[in-house]
């Protein structure tokens, strides 16, 4: 992976922290220049100073990925620095758990602002750039509820699967034009996201102890998305448990149906109220 990453520009919205933060790691350990953009400076500053100190290129920025203007002011500032963009990983995201029926319409946009809005605005700002250019490569993480049915997360779901259709489609568009797209499904992955995402009307102690799988560590995943951004993959998905149940969806919905109805009943024996 090294040849691939070394020398490159690389723009990682979600820097900070978790998926993103382990992203700008590895890049950097291979010799990619780094921008940490997140909404959180001073943790951007921090892991962006623990890639130089280690001998990596590294520069933190802040931006909110859901305030168009200033994701394109971002993106034109880096590529004026470098002269180009290799790399835009829109990857800042933020969690939510809970039912449709205990959410505000503000739940709801909280989530679409950053999750779908978030990656339309690093599009809108880096694609046109890298057409001109001539290459370049938009890897948007989504989920492995972007893949398939994810309820108690349902405008995390809206939002994740918009993504996978806007990443798969413009892909298309983007081949001819020497602009790669790819985008990450994870499933479950260690990081803080698990403890910053609302929980409404339940107890988010009594929610994480009926979470099904393993958690990944985010540095694999990290790793795991690398390794589909060095092969061009449209689709990255990982670990076991997301790759089965992907398949599982496309064999027989009516299998995977099952397990989302598990997911429900297994958050009504905690919800606050009546079940
Ligand atoms: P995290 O909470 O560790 O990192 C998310 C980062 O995004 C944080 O640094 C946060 O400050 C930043 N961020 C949030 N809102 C922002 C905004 N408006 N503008 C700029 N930055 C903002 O979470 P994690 O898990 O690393 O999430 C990264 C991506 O991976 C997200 O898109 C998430 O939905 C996705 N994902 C996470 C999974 C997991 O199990 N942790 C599973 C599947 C997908």
């Amino acid at each position: 992976m090294t040849r691939k990453f070394g020398g490159k520009i690389a723009i990682v919205t979600g820097g900070a922290s978790g998926i993103g933060k382990e992203l700008c790691r590895e890049m950097g350990k291979m010799g990619a220049i780094v921008v940490l953009a997140d909404i959180e400076l001073e943790k951007a500053q921090q892991a962006a100073a623990a890639i130089t100190d280690a001998g990596g290129e590294a520069k933190a920025v802040q931006v909110d990925v859901s305030d168009a203007v200033a994701v394109h002011e971002m993106v034109a500032d880096s590529i004026d620095l470098h002269g180009r963009l290799d790399y835009l990983f829109n990857n800042a995201g933020v969690g939510i758990v809970g039912e449709v029926r205990d959410f505000s319409l503000d739940d709801w946009h909280s989530v679409i602002e950053v999750n779908l809005a978030g990656v339309i605005n690093g599009t809108t700002a880096a694609y046109p750039a890298m057409v001109e250019q001539g290459f370049g490569h938009i890897v948007n993480t989504s989920s492995m509820g972007g893949l398939f049915s994810f309820p108690i997360g349902v405008p995390y779901a809206a939002a994740k699967h918009a993504v996978v259709g806007l990443s798969t489609s413009l892909r298309a568009e983007g081949a001819g034009l020497g602009v790669k797209v790819s985008v990450a499904c994870p499933g479950f992955v260690r990081t803080p996201i698990w403890q910053t995402a609302p929980v409404v009307n339940a107890d988010r102690e009594e929610v994480l102890a009926k979470v099904p799988f393993r958690l990944m560590d985010a540095s694999r995943a990290a790793r795991a998305i690398l390794r589909g951004v060095e092969r061009n993959r449209a689709i990255i998905t990982f670990p076991f448990h997301a790759r089965i149940l992907w398949i599982l969806n496309r064999l027989s919905p009516s299998i995977l149906a099952l397990f989302s109805q598990k997911t429900v009943g297994d958050f009504r024996s905690v919800r606050k109220g009546s079940q």
